[in-house]
């Protein structure tokens, strides 16, 4: 703790900032949502190729990726989640694409654990990388991880993943994250009908159950304009909690802090708890407190919005951080998306930035 402060101390006579925070900060946004969480996404690139996120035909060998002069620098990055732990954020998510690929991701944590006014920092990852990194990362400050996992099985998660890789090197990943400490350890699985719909809800559900993972199954969502998204492959949230109480009886928990994406169950007979993620049947904007910065430094209000605020020219074009909260304040107070609550035949057809872009 002692080293944490001094730490912080010294991060913060560095660059001369001292944020206007304090424990009441609240900016809030046309729909009196406050600005509580910041997902960070430190690359555009990943090693798996998700059906529902990056499908190989679209990002392929010649897909234009951001260039690495592009992205914003660690320094940058912990610049930018001081100005917005000084506008209320609390929680930090650092994402990608896959951010494991994103080399020294640990002296980044170091940096966004010391800001004063941020209690956690999260990631999430493939898992692919973690096994290697999970002391590390823990070391460095990182409070827990959520890794994606569609399937424990061999060829369900091949087709779904669309990589090599084996699906052993998750499960060990995700085994190495809970020896390390970062936990809770969550799983999400995105679910799409006839694909994974299953037993695969069942196998990972009981996985969840015999180490304590807490897995959240997730509605296959329209994000970006290359995944070929259809309705009738969306598995209502509904159906799968359904499945899983017949085996093992469920009973709805709180949420955990409002504004919380994935809806709780709790397993009868005491073995820990389940989530489903209902973005498609029951959207939950109305209480979306996220901000999302792309690898490239730009604020986007919404996961389907297709208009990010350019904050990297600021940041290099030699603002000051005042002048950079104000023109952050701006935005969230403009702030008006509420994408899956007005959710249409129309709407989907609208251009949106894709999800590895992003952040998930
Ligand atoms: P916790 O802090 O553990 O509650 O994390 P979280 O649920 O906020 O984060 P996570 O990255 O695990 O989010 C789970 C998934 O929910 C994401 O990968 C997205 O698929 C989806 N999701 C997260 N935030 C949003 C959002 O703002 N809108 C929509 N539509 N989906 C979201
Ligand atoms: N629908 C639902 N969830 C998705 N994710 C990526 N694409 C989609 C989609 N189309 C989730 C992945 C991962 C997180 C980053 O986003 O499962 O956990
Ligand atoms: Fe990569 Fe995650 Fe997208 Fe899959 S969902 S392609 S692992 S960023
Ligand atoms: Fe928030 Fe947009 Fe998701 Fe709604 S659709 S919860 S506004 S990110």
């Amino acid at each position: 703790m002692a080293n944490q402060r001094s730490r912080t101390n010294e991060l913060r006579g560095r660059t001369g900032y001292s944020p206007r925070m304090d424990a009441m900060t609240t900016l809030n946004d046309q729909f009196r949502r406050e600005l509580r969480d910041l997902r960070i996404s430190v690359t555009d690139r990943c090693n798996f190729r998700c059906c529902y996120c990056m499908p190989r035909d679209v990002f392929g060998t010649d897909y234009p990726f951001m260039k690495s002069a592009e992205l914003l620098t660690f320094e940058e990055i912990a610049r930018l989640a001081r100005v917005f732990a000084g506008l209320g954020v609390r929680k930090v998510r650092l994402t990608g694409g896959e951010p494991l690929l994103r080399h020294g991701i640990e002296w980044l944590v170091e940096q966004l654990v010391a800001i004063e006014g941020v209690d956690e920092v999260a990631l999430t990852t493939n898992g692919s990388l973690l096994a290697g990194k999970a002391a590390a990362l823990h070391d460095a400050g990182l409070t827990r991880v959520t890794v994606s996992l569609d399937s424990l099985d061999a060829q369900t998660f091949r087709a779904m993943s669309d990589v090599k890789i084996p699906v052993s090197r998750v499960v060990e990943g995700i085994a190495a994250a809970a020896d390390a400490g970062l936990t809770p350890v969550k799983i999400n699985t995105v679910v799409k009908r006839g694909v994974n719909d299953g037993q695969d809800i069942l196998d990972l559900a009981a996985f969840g159950r015999q180490h304590g993972y807490i897995v959240r199954f997730i509605e296959f969502m329209d994000v970006g304009n290359a995944n070929g998204w259809r309705m009738d492959e969306v598995v209502p949230a509904t159906e799968i909690v359904e499945a899983i109480n017949a085996v093992w009886p469920l009973q709805p928990a709180d949420p955990t802090y409002v504004g919380e994406v994935a809806t709780r169950y709790r397993y009868l007979d005491g073995a820990g708890e389940v989530g489903v993620i209902t973005s498609i049947t029951q959207p939950f904007c109305g209480t979306c407190t996220r901000a999302r910065l792309s690898a490239k430094g730009e604020l986007y209000t919404c996961l389907f919005s297709n208009l990010g605020h350019d904050l990297r020219a600021l940041l290099r074009g030699g603002a000051s951080d005042a002048e950079i909260e104000e023109r952050i304040t701006g935005i969230w107070q403009g702030r008006t998306d509420r994408y899956s609550a007005e959710r249409t035949t129309v709407t989907l057809g609208l251009p949106k930035v894709e999800m590895s872009y992003i952040g998930g």
